[in-house]
């Protein structure tokens, strides 16, 4: 570790630079990252680093080499709602990562991590690890190698915390390659930690912030959920730009690093009367910021806001982040303006062409924002009158309702009657919108009698 380099604030573009190179230094071929948009994926979106790869980590195609480097773009909406609540978390990120496909297996992925982290500053004494508790009922097996392999390079016992299947043995989500898992972690200290004497790696506070996440890719899941041996043992790994990019820029949220820093000052330029530090402004800065570049990120893989599918997901983050402009006092279109600086803040991560098509895109954005600001405002009037019952929850149909003579849409008016701490019985909504397609189907089946 040089003096030098723990002095040293990282761009995110030399972060990026300086992981691939330490890689392909390492006999790691660098590979270009996929598209985001997966053509026949089983996800509308690339969700991580090792999906373009997965024929390799299967064994059904031999890879360009067996080790390989690269950065992903990725984009995972599974856990939207928690975007804002805390200051890691987003729609989309860059990925960076390196593999074995058959080739080192934990001792040389958690060394070369190790020397990475040096090389870039990381203190090892803020270093945490987890590693897989295993899963008897399951059949898959405490991981003692990763435990033992951590001892060797000097972890000590106290911050090697071994963790349950939902945290530490990876996958998809779906039928994939998949495995447990080691995640490094910095500790950014108690400071910034909820207190708890049980607060570590695994605690939903700020104090431990994931890194880096090693799977050690050993197992296929099957679609009936079960799993069975891979022919070829293999690394995945993959570290979030954006979180590694905090710890090296020495701030707390990735909102703050260079890559959203310009769009957070123009938004703050924009806020009429200016953005607190109150829990609700801190939320939606941080989900308008998210939702905008994640809106960017999917328009340059030529997604636009639609009803269906890819599109409905561009046109649902628009609409939130919309939304949010409410809680800073912005009443006019105003994502469209972000963008610029969040292709400034991107510098060389987008490709010059990328960088032209920005505009386009953020005239898309505007035009999509323009079109629904109406549906916005008198459906947020309307959502301010619902009262909730007794019990703090309010029927489906009111929100079916709404959506279906206002058009403005049911999750969101949920989200908005959330941060009154009001619930929906959604069970109502489905009922209304059985009965509603039900009626359709009628009168569609009575227009063909006629025909
Ligand atoms: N595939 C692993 C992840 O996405 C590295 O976290």
């Amino acid at each position: 570790m040089t003096t030098e380099n723990k002095r040293k604030i990282w761009t995110a573009p030399e972060i990026v630079e300086t992981y691939l190179a330490f890689f392909r230094e390492r006999g790691h071929l660098e590979i270009p990252g996929s598209p985001l948009v997966v053509p026949d994926g089983t996800t509308l979106f690339v969700v991580a680093g090792m999906q373009p790869l997965m024929p390799y980590l299967r064994g059904q195609v031999a890879p360009p080499a067996p080790r390989l480097t690269d950065l992903q773009r990725c984009l995972r909406t599974d856990d939207i709602d928690a975007v804002g609540t805390n200051g890691r978390k987003l729609t989309s990120f860059h990925m960076l990562g390196n593999w074995s496909i058959g080739d080192y297996t934990r001792r040389e992925a958690i060394a070369l991590a190790l020397d990475l982290l040096d090389c870039f500053g990381v203190e090892r004494s803020s270093l945490w690890v987890t590693t897989f508790a295993g899963e008897p009922s399951l059949g898959l097996a405490r991981d003692e190698v990763a435990v033992e392999e951590w001892r060797r390079v000097g972890m000590p016992e106290s911050r090697i915390v071994p963790l349950e299947m939902d945290d530490n043995f990876w996958s998809t989500g779906g039928p994939g390659p998949c495995g447990p898992d080691s995640e490094i972690f910095v500790d950014r200290g108690e400071a910034v930690g909820c207190g708890k004497p049980e607060c570590r790696p695994g605690c939903s506070c700020e104090r431990f912030l994931e890194i880096w996440n090693l799977v050690f890719s050993e197992f296929e899941q099957r679609p009936d959920g079960g799993y069975e041996p891979l022919p070829i043992r293999s690394v995945d790994t993959g570290m979030g730009l954006e979180r590694v990019a905090a710890v090296m820029q020495g701030v707390l949220s990735v909102y703050e690093t260079d890559l959203f820093a310009p769009a957070l000052r123009r938004l703050r330029e924009l806020a009429p009367s200016g953005i607190s530090d109150g829990a609700s402004e801190t939320r939606a800065v941080r989900m308008i910021l998210d939702h905008t570049r994640t809106a960017l990120l999917a328009g340059l893989a030529g997604v636009t806001p639609g009803r269906d599918g890819r599109g409905s997901v561009v046109r649902r983050l628009i609409r939130r982040a919309a939304r949010q402009g409410y809680v800073l006092g912005l009443r006019q279109p105003f994502l469209g303006e972000l963008v610029a600086p969040l292709v400034a803040g991107h510098g060389t991560l987008l490709t010059p062409r990328e960088r032209e098509r920005a505009l386009e895109i953020a005239r898309t954005l505007g035009d999509e924002e323009r079109r629904f600001a109406r549906v916005l405002a008198t459906g947020l009037r309307e959502v301010e009158r619902i009262r909730p019952d007794d019990d703090g929850t309010v029927a489906g149909e009111r929100l079916f309702v709404l959506h279906a003579e206002r058009g403005f849409p049911a999750d969101l008016a949920a989200e908005v009657l959330a941060e009154r701490g009001i619930t929906v019985r959604w069970p109502e909504y489905e009922r209304a919108f059985a009965e509603h397609r039900a009626i359709s189907r009628v009168g569609t089946g009575a227009q063909s009698q006629t025909a």
